[in-house]
């Protein structure tokens, strides 16, 4: 089921997150980069979670295996925006979860009177770029040469939609 993230998942949350960092390439973090401290976790959770912050997770058998995160501006003039990450673990990939847990972001985008999300998102990720597409976001332009994996230089798409 999906459901709103509370601060008392915070250990789980830090436990989905550094398993998509180790089973997915196309997220932010290197395997093994981002920090295993619980308590920091919870504290920074506990002071973003619903103000800069709102998470969904798909949950199954007690464990978390996918996430939706927005994170809207927080300037006046950044403030009818929000960017969007998503993830979910490779065992959870192809069910038609990203695309609920995308529609479950947009309807509260839609609801707190959003007017516009972003994201990016590294070009070779077809399957990213296929759902962002299935839910109206265009590509807007190329980031170029934005990340780099393998000491390589990847490319990234910012996509955007308009509500
Ligand atoms: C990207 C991601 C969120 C998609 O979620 P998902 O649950 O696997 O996607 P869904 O099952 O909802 O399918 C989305 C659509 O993409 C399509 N798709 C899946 N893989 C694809 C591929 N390799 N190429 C093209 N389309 C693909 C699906 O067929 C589906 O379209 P359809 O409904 O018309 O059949 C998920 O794969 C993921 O978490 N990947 C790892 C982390 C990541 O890359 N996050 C995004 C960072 S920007």
């Amino acid at each position: 089921m999906i459901r709103r993230l509370t601060v008392e998942d915070a250990e789980q949350h830090l436990n989905l997150m550094l398993a998509l960092d180790e089973q997915t390439g196309t997220m932010l973090y290197e395997p093994g980069e981002r920090s295993d401290d619980a308590g920091q976790h919870a504290k920074r959770l506990a002071a973003a979670l619903n103000s800069t912050l709102f998470i969904w997770v798909w949950e199954e058998n007690g464990t978390l295996t996918g996430h939706v995160t927005v994170i809207p501006g927080q300037l006046k003039r950044t403030s009818h925006k929000a960017s969007i990450v998503i993830g979910l673990l490779p065992s959870h990939q192809n069910k038609g979860l990203g695309s609920r847990l995308m529609d479950t972001a947009i309807h509260f985008c839609r609801e707190r009177s959003f007017k516009r999300l972003e994201l990016t998102v590294m070009t070779h990720n077809e399957a990213a770029v296929s759902l962002y597409k299935k839910k109206r976001f265009l590509i807007e332009g190329t980031i170029r040469a934005s990340l780099t994996a393998d000491g390589e230089p990847v490319d990234e798409y910012i996509m955007g939609r308009l509500l």
